[in-house]
């Protein structure tokens, strides 16, 4: 494709003058059934897959259709960047995530357009600077060890390890308590409520999400009742540790100077005069930060233990790495190791391209315009692929190994060879995850903490794992068992 045509021309005031050589329906796309188009084949756990297929199929921009509306998908990297460089003006969320979204009080920054937007990120991005990830990490470092010492207690006792399980309650404490300051020890807890209420939550949004038909909002099963509850459990809980925040700003005014977590720096944030966020604002970027760094995380430390598990070879490089920056120390406790780190930005990396967490990104054009030559109409769902072209065998040869080295080198590849540029795990443009500092912080703390001490035998009895969306995309099981290192 010539690049100079891949930048959406945007028409704003209809004026007509577009330049295009094709339109949505002369795109390929898979062949439908009468009236419902492709509705029945993009739904349900395995839609991601169902799109990756299409796209080997019919290549970097096709269509489908449901109920005549049609939905166009993107994996060109170029024509990727720009979507999502050309937020919020030209492109927003998909408004059907927008609502589902928001009616399991799960909105924020999130689902928030163009001004509204640009308020809450400022908001949000104040939470989670590199500042704050700094003076939260010895609470991480903390928080990881508990789960060291409970995984060392369970292996000596030759008891087994549910990684899934424990993966996602140290993801969630560590996300608890730098976003609200509050160590809830999920780890420890077998029936946390938070635990419970998030993934009951998690559940509804990949339900509702990828349905056929809206039902709850004409009648409601007793799941739905349930996911309401959970909601109004998580917002009541946070309103708490709101509260609490506030007394402990008020008692103790250093706090103020430097906030050790993300509820500190966004209360401080709000009560500046000349700023004008409100309670709302507050509780919902609180509750969505939970939820966006919980199984986000997890999943990806999930993929890259099963993936090092498959590849003895890359799990050696990696605790080699490890050992050489942690020396004699149990954990990555100091800052600076945190730069130390390429092979396992690498394993994060590779993970990434082989098994993304958020493989797709929704989007709608808020005018005419013209996407690839195609003229794409106002109001037009647009998914983006955040691997781009990472499964393209001429970006990276044989795409289906696994191979950290990939990542790896002495000089910086040229632009185009880039292959950092080539995929988009955290999104992009103006809109790029603000959570992914922390995220990949937590990733070296944890993963370089189970190559100090274990090793990882992979399960020769255990089923094939399978990629299943529930809103993230992540393993069915991690069926590795944990052995002590020597
Ligand atoms: C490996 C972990 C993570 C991955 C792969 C990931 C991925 C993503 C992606 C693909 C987006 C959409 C970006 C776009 O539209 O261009 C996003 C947005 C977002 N993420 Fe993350 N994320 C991760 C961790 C986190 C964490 C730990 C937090 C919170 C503490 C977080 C909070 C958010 C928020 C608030 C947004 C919305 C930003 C906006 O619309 O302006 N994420 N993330």
């Amino acid at each position: 494709m010539d690049s100079n045509t891949l930048v959406p021309e945007l028409d704003a005031e209809n004026t007509g003058e577009l330049k295009y050589s094709r339109t949505i329906a002369d795109l390929p796309g898979p062949k439908g059934q009468p009236f419902i188009g492709n509705l029945m084949q993009l739904t349900g756990r395995q839609l991601h897959l169902t799109l990756t297929q299409w796209i080997g199929e019919f290549g970097p921009i096709f269509r489908v259709t449901a109920f005549g509306s049609p939905m166009v998908i993107v994996s060109d990297r170029t024509v990727v960047n720009h979507l999502l460089r050309e937020r919020p003006e030209a492109f927003r969320r998909s408004r059907n995530l927008k609502a589902v979204m928001n009616e399991l009080k799960i909105g924020g920054v999130f689902t928030a357009e163009s001004e509204d937007w640009r308020k809450q990120r400022k908001l949000v991005m104040g939470g989670l600077n590199a500042e704050v990830v700094r003076n939260f990490f010895p609470t991480m470092v903390f928080m990881t060890d508990r789960m060291l010492q409970r995984w060392k207690t369970a292996v000596v006792a030759g008891k087994p390890v549910n990684l899934r399980r424990d993966l996602k309650a140290l993801a969630l404490d560590i996300i608890v308590g730098i976003a609200m300051g509050h160590d809830i020890d999920a780890v420890n807890d077998d029936d946390s409520r938070l635990q419970r209420n998030i993934d009951n939550l998690f559940q509804r949004l990949g339900n509702r999400t990828t349905a056929l038909f809206d039902y709850w909002r004409y009648f409601k099963l007793p799941v739905d009742h349930a996911a309401d509850k959970s909601a109004a459990e998580v917002e009541q809980a946070v309103e708490e540790f709101i509260k609490n925040t506030r007394e402990r700003l008020k008692q103790e005014a250093h706090l103020q100077r430097k906030p050790a977590n993300m509820l500190e720096a966004m209360i401080v944030a709000s009560e500046n005069p000349e700023s004008d966020f409100t309670d709302q604002e507050l509780i919902s970027n609180a509750i969505l930060s939970v939820i966006g760094g919980e199984d986000t995380t997890s999943n990806s430390i999930a993929w890259m233990i099963n993936l090092l598990a498959q590849n003895p070879a890359a799990a050696a490089a990696l605790t080699a790495e490890v050992d050489a920056v942690l020396g004699d120390a149990p954990l990555a406790h100091e800052w600076e190791m945190m730069k130390q780190f390429p092979y396992l930005e690498a394993v994060h990396n590779e993970s990434q391209r082989l098994r993304s967490v958020a493989p797709f990104i929704g989007l709608a054009s808020n005018a005419d315009c013209v996407v690839a030559e195609t003229f794409i109409p106002k109001d037009t769902a647009v998914f983006v692929a955040t691997t781009g072209e990472g499964l393209d065998e001429a970006q990276f040869p044989n795409p289906e190994l696994f191979q950290p080295e990939r990542w790896i080198f002495e000089q910086k590849p040229q632009r185009d060879d880039d292959p950092t540029r080539k995929l988009f795990p955290f999104g992009g443009g103006a809109r790029l995850c603000p959570g992914r500092f922390l995220a990949l912080t937590e990733i070296k703390v944890v993963v370089s903490m189970l190559m100090r001490h274990f090793e990882l035998e992979l399960d020769p009895k255990a089923p094939p794992v399978e990629q299943v969306m529930n809103f993230f995309v992540g393993p069915s099981a991690v069926p590795v068992r944990l052995k002590l290192r020597a």
